[in-house]
């Protein structure tokens, strides 16, 4: 089994640096995949209610003989579900489709500035905390005025910010914005759903050089800026694959080098926080 490093938030809790993506892990096959990685040493799963796919993570967490207070349960609440009294609804019926106490992490899935509900959200998310449905609250894709707004108006700051990150898109103001606010910052598609990423040329090189899998080159660098990634694998001999990465190191050079790649359209879907919605 292999151990994943921890990093603690801003609230204490700490998270591995590598957690497992379950978008489209779904029924029994999702629930073996997931069981397999944590079989295999994954402690951190992210899910969300719209990808029909909490009571997956449930029955992994139920068939896993890992003790629940060991891992890192993720999910999110969509934008459909912002208003104040609707979202306190949903992280209730979140839980109950997990079949859990609890979530670690519960995080606000888009900011739908234009619908302008993710300050009432968050409030939501603040209480349901103080209830202990949630021991952690962050949110996903808020730039940092987004994020800025909810200190001013609740006080209260996320301790995550699941953003899109990937060597296409490297998100060095957003990064540094949240490593000056203490803010972690949480890679989604971190291999960029593995499409012309793993057959970049640059990368291909560096994993020649260090006897490693581009993925593992790539999940290192997301390691080496201080991010959490959650790559999603359906096979365990790619999440063992994954999270294999901590015996060997990229150097200042080879970081540059994979940071380069970024481009301003380099966004997979083109879905700029500050306009796109997601209900
Ligand atoms: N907050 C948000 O708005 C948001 C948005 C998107 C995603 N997410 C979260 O982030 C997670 C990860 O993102 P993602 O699923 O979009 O993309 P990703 O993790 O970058 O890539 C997943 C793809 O890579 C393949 N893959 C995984 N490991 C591999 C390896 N070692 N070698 C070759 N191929 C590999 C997987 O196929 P196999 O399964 O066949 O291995 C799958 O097709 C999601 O699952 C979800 O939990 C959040």
């Amino acid at each position: 089994m292999h151990k994943v490093p921890e990093i603690t938030l801003n609230d204490g809790l700490t998270l591995p640096v590598i957690g497992l993506g379950t978008y489209a892990l779904n029924g029994n096959a999702g629930a073996s995949a997931i069981q397999n990685a944590i079989h295999a040493g994954y402690r951190l799963i992210d899910s969300a209610y719209n990808y029909e796919n909490e009571g997956t993570v449930g029955e992994a967490v139920k068939r896993s003989s890992v003790p629940r207070e060991e891992l890192r349960i993720t999910s999110k609440l969509p934008g459909r579900y912002q208003h104040y009294d609707k979202a306190v609804t949903t992280i209730q019926e979140s839980l109950y489709r997990a079949s859990l106490d609890y979530y670690d992490l519960y995080l606000i899935h888009w900011p739908n500035p234009k619908q302008d509900l993710y300050v009432e959200a968050w409030q939501a998310l603040i209480d349901a905390q103080k209830w202990g449905l949630i021991r952690s609250i962050g949110v996903c894709n808020f730039l940092p005025e987004h994020i800025e707004r909810l200190e001013k108006e609740t006080g209260v700051k996320p301790s995550v910010n699941q953003i899109e990150l990937h060597p296409f898109f490297n998100q060095e103001q957003q990064r540094k914005w949240h490593q000056e606010h203490n803010i972690v910052t949480e890679s989604w598609s971190p291999l960029a759903r593995a499409n012309h990423l793993l057959e970049n040329e640059t990368i291909q090189q560096m994993a020649q050089h260090h006897n490693k899998s581009l993925s593992q080159i790539v999940l290192r660098w997301h390691y080496q800026l201080g991010a959490v990634s959650i790559p999603k694998s359906a096979s365990s001999v790619r999440q063992i694959e994954n999270i294999s990465i901590f015996d060997f190191s990229l150097d200042e050079t080879e970081m540059s080098l994979i940071s380069e790649l970024t481009r301003p359209d380099g966004r997979i879907n083109n879905q700029d926080p500050a306009v796109y919605e997601e209900f």
